[in-house]
């Protein structure tokens, strides 16, 4: 595995791929490695001839006061992991590299990025969609994993793909979770045991708003209604939102006949943890 830290050296590693790979597949990440990340890059090597992964803790998508600074940073181990899955090439760059001085061009994704997570963290969508595109350029991937757990991002990321005709596949692979159902995130890293037990609540509420669907209940205000009776068994969490929308355009829907995603976010203690369940079409 080839580890690279600047663009020319990216662009050279896949230059090289390039000769004799057709299929070349991105997995970008902020490091921090688990299970969800290690499923990308198995969905990755399953689907293409070579794979590249990122690593590169994004800070323009961290809002001021956010957890820049603190997100955990493992970078041996992390190279280690992705040795293992048989990865490529990683792209690990610095700051600096990726956003030079006087760097001022910017990806805006309009509106949606206004809704579900960019409601409560402006900027983020934005700082999301400007790495990601900066890292299709570098990397000219023919296809690009993504986790669904991250159902904004995923909608966000493919209206930039759609609008900008990016020559890609974006392939969108299933959240993977711990035993008990918490969604695999590298913020759980944060939890305390406690916190961990409370963060429980987030995947509990969407099975049990599941279990209503299943049950016949298709109007998304009694859904809601159930899903904010299970989280306040949960009285320490600090409740971001619980909204029933349609997955592309992240719009509230009414019901959920013609399909929906059902997405949570929540601050449990300093963690923020977001999770989703896709509802399909009845
Ligand atoms: O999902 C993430 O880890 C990040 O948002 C991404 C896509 C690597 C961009 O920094």
């Amino acid at each position: 595995m080839l580890t690279v830290k600047t663009i020319a050296g990216a662009r050279a590693a896949v230059a090289r791929l390039r000769v004799e790979r057709h299929c070349i597949g991105l997995v970008p990440t902020m490091g921090a490695l688990h299970e969800g990340h290690l499923s990308l890059v198995r969905a990755a090597k399953a689907a293409c001839d070579a794979v590249v992964a990122t690593i590169f803790v994004n800070p323009t998508q961290f809002a001021p006061g956010e957890d820049f600074s603190t997100y955990p940073r493992r970078f041996e181990a992390d190279c280690a992991l992705l040795e293992a899955e048989g990865v490529d090439v990683v792209f690990a760059p610095e700051a600096a590299e990726m956003y030079p001085a006087g760097a001022s061009t910017i990806v805006e994704v309009e509106e949606i990025s206004d809704r579900l997570d960019g409601l409560s963290r402006p900027g983020h969508p934005r700082g999301v969609a400007t790495v990601v595109a900066k890292l299709f350029n570098i990397v000219q991937p023919d296809k690009a994993f993504f986790g669904q757990k991250d159902a904004a991002q995923v909608a966000v990321l493919r209206h930039m793909v759609r609008d900008q005709n990016y020559n890609l596949e974006l392939v969108v692979c299933p959240t993977v979770r711990e035993t008990d159902g918490l969604a695999m995130s590298s913020r759980n890293h944060y939890l305390s045991a406690d916190e961990r037990r409370s963060a429980l609540v987030l995947s509990r509420t969407l099975r049990h708003i599941e279990a209503r669907i299943a049950a016949g209940v298709v109007e998304s205000a009694p859904l809601i209604d159930a899903g904010l009776a299970v989280l306040a068994e949960e009285p320490e969490i600090r409740l971001d939102y619980l909204r029933i929308v349609d997955p592309e355009t992240l719009e509230d829907v009414a019901d959920v006949s013609a399909g929906a995603l059902v997405a949570v976010a929540a601050a449990v203690g300093p963690a923020r943890l977001i999770d989703n369940v896709l509802i399909p079409p009845r």
